[in-house]
């Protein structure tokens, strides 16, 4: 991993990442931080980041790589006040948008790249165009109806280059042509999610129709598989329960969870 001289600071924020943990290597920051959680050792908006990942997870039970000293890794702790168990899709679907408003805002100065081209790609994907350039975990700890804690993981590829052709992978150096800044990054996304999240508990629902409409596919027939058959349908919306709404061929609109329902890679 390449040394640097200073730690990371996040600047600009006033709740998420006033509390931050920077580990050169860790197997997984989702972890540590639900151990740390557990110790009551850190406590709401803290942010764990590792330069280094050595045991990435992924949606799905899969795993998830980085490149040492390239990528960002991170999660940010949460202890919500108010939020219900059926309602905790919200934060995977606050956390995807602060990801594509941060790469959407790069892409803006990148040569031939709109920003128009970064979608969200349900239930939890950042893509470039077809190519997926971040991924968003969530854990919760639940007791009764409400969420006590909630761990957001956030992973980005940033300067890496030699990606896993066919996972569909890009980076953000990849798609701007520049070797990107990871610091500033990291307070950016930090600094979007706390805006969305603040919007979210105002009630305001702005920012769920700017999901709605980054949304990949929507309105365009797409190659699903439900319960492992082929399945072509039109994505809508994401409901509140973190379900898929599509309609299908006969024009009717349902809601699948993804224990049920998944796009077909193209
Ligand atoms: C996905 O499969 O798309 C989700 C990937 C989430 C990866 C991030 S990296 C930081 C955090 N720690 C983990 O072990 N996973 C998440």
């Amino acid at each position: 991993m390449p040394t640097r001289d200073a730690p990371f600071t996040i600047s600009g924020t006033r709740e998420i990442g006033r509390e931050l943990v920077e580990l050169a290597t860790v197997g997984s920051t989702n972890k540590h931080a639900a151990d740390l959680l557990s110790l009551s050792k850190v406590q709401h908006g803290a942010v764990i980041l590792a330069h280094e990942q050595t045991e990435g997870r992924g949606q799905r039970g899969r795993t998830w790589s980085s490149a040492a000293g390239k990528d960002l890794t991170f999660s940010i702790v949460l202890q919500p006040q108010v939020l219900k168990a059926s309602g905790q899709f919200m934060l995977a679907k606050l956390a995807a948008l602060a990801v594509h408003d941060v790469v959407a805002g790069q892409l803006k100065w990148g040569v031939g790249k709109r920003d128009e081209e970064v979608r969200i790609k349900w239930p939890n994907d950042v893509l470039v165009e077809r190519r997926k350039i971040a991924g968003v975990l969530i854990r919760t700890e639940v007791q009764g109806e409400r969420v006590t804690s909630a761990v957001v993981g956030i992973g980005l590829n940033v300067n890496s280059t030699e990606l896993e052709a066919e996972l569909g992978a890009t980076s953000l150096r990849l798609e701007t042509g520049r070797e990107q800044d990871r610091e500033a990054l990291l307070s950016e996304i930090c600094l979007r999610f706390e805006h969305h999240l603040a919007t979210f508990r105002s009630g305001d629902q702005a920012w769920a129709a700017s999901y709605t409409e980054r949304l990949y596919a929507r309105g365009r027939w797409a190659d699903l598989e439900l319960d492992g058959e082929p399945f072509r349908a039109r994505p809508v919306d994401v409901d509140e329960q973190g379900r898929l709404l599509v309609e299908d061929e006969a024009g009717e609109v349902r809601a699948y969870g993804h224990d049920r329902l998944r796009f077909l890679r193209s």
